[in-house]
């Protein structure tokens, strides 16, 4: 059997750098029998690794939640990230794909405080991807549990969701309703804009404090529009004037039709363009914290 060319590709496992088809876990690794873990993705725009800090302290509040202690310094995970990439020359943009599981037990829900965790870490290429004409996208009850705010590995509602999207005229995402009001999309954050006003959902247990999200949030503000962290509720957003969704691969995108209808005029608009701009600029000229070519373990 012919191996794939992924599967040579060089990715980190407990302490190893290895290729991806020598890595192996064990089937009692309780990421494998309960979904005990949870994930980072970090894109890495031109070398740089994006808003590091934020992923990083996103993943220290997710393993805090899950009662996990990684037991890996700050530095040295950053160092795993760049050595990483270092190992897989590229030539455009990647995305750092980061696991951290409880570790190996006996199959119990009840885990004993002493496990080893699991941790794992590979990059893959971001695809290449146009979304500036608008996609568009389904509403859906939010069937997921009451801890979005924790990036847990246990994906099947957004699994289900995004194929369910994808099987509705190709949609890209889902956007999910608990109670009548919006949360996020099942692997994105969502912004609309009505009477020219900017608005998301604010950060609570239902929603993935995405960092594109804070960034968009912290560059719409410094630029001087007024953008609010708020309740949005289903009519709200049938009748924006615009949508858009943020997530780290896909940046912020516009959403042309919702659930079959029109979003305005059915073309991204004029606030998106200008979010877009704001974005697309802090990407090249904003701080880069951790350059992969600067970092010196
Ligand atoms: C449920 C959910 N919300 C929001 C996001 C966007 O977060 P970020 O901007 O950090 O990628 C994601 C990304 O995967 C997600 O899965």
């Amino acid at each position: 059997m012919q191996t794939q060319d992924f599967m040579l590709r060089i990715v980190y496992l407990n302490g190893a750098f290895l290729p991806l088809s020598e890595a192996k876990i064990s089937v009692l690794d309780r990421g494998f029998t309960f979904g005990d873990g949870v994930y980072e993705v970090i894109p890495v725009f031109n070398g740089n690794i994006f808003r590091v800090e934020d992923h990083l302290n996103r993943l220290a509040s997710s393993l805090a939640g899950l009662n996990i202690n990684i037991g890996i310094s700050r530095d040295k995970l950053k160092s795993i990230l760049v050595e990483l990439l270092r190992r897989n020359p590229a030539t455009g943009n990647q995305q750092l794909y980061l696991q951290v599981t409880r570790g190996v037990t006996e199959r119990d829900h009840i885990y004993e405080d002493n496990v080893t965790p699991t941790f794992f870490a590979m990059c893959k290429a971001i695809t290449k991807r146009d979304f500036s004409a608008g996609v568009c996208v389904i509403t859906h009850e939010d069937i997921r549990w009451k801890y979005c705010h924790i990036k847990a590995t246990a994906l099947l509602a957004s699994v289900l969701l995004k194929n369910l999207a994808k099987a509705t005229a190709n949609c890209l995402e889902a956007i999910l309703i608990r109670n009548g009001m919006v949360t996020e999309g099942a692997s994105s954050n969502v912004f609309i804009v009505a009477d020219g006003i900017i608005k998301t959902p604010k950060k609570d247990n239902n929603v993935l404090p995405g960092i594109t999200r804070d960034l968009m949030v912290e560059l719409l503000r410094d630029s001087g529009s007024l953008c609010q962290e708020t309740d949005i509720n289903e009519q709200e957003l049938q009748q924006a004037d615009e949508i858009w969704i943020t997530g780290s691969t896909i940046g912020v995108v516009p959403v042309v039709t919702l659930d079959g209808k029109k979003i305005g005029d059915g073309k991204p608009g004029r606030y998106w363009h200008q979010a877009r701009e704001l974005y697309e600029t802090y990407k090249v000229n904003g701080p880069h914290t951790l350059q992969q070519r600067d970092y010196v373990v």
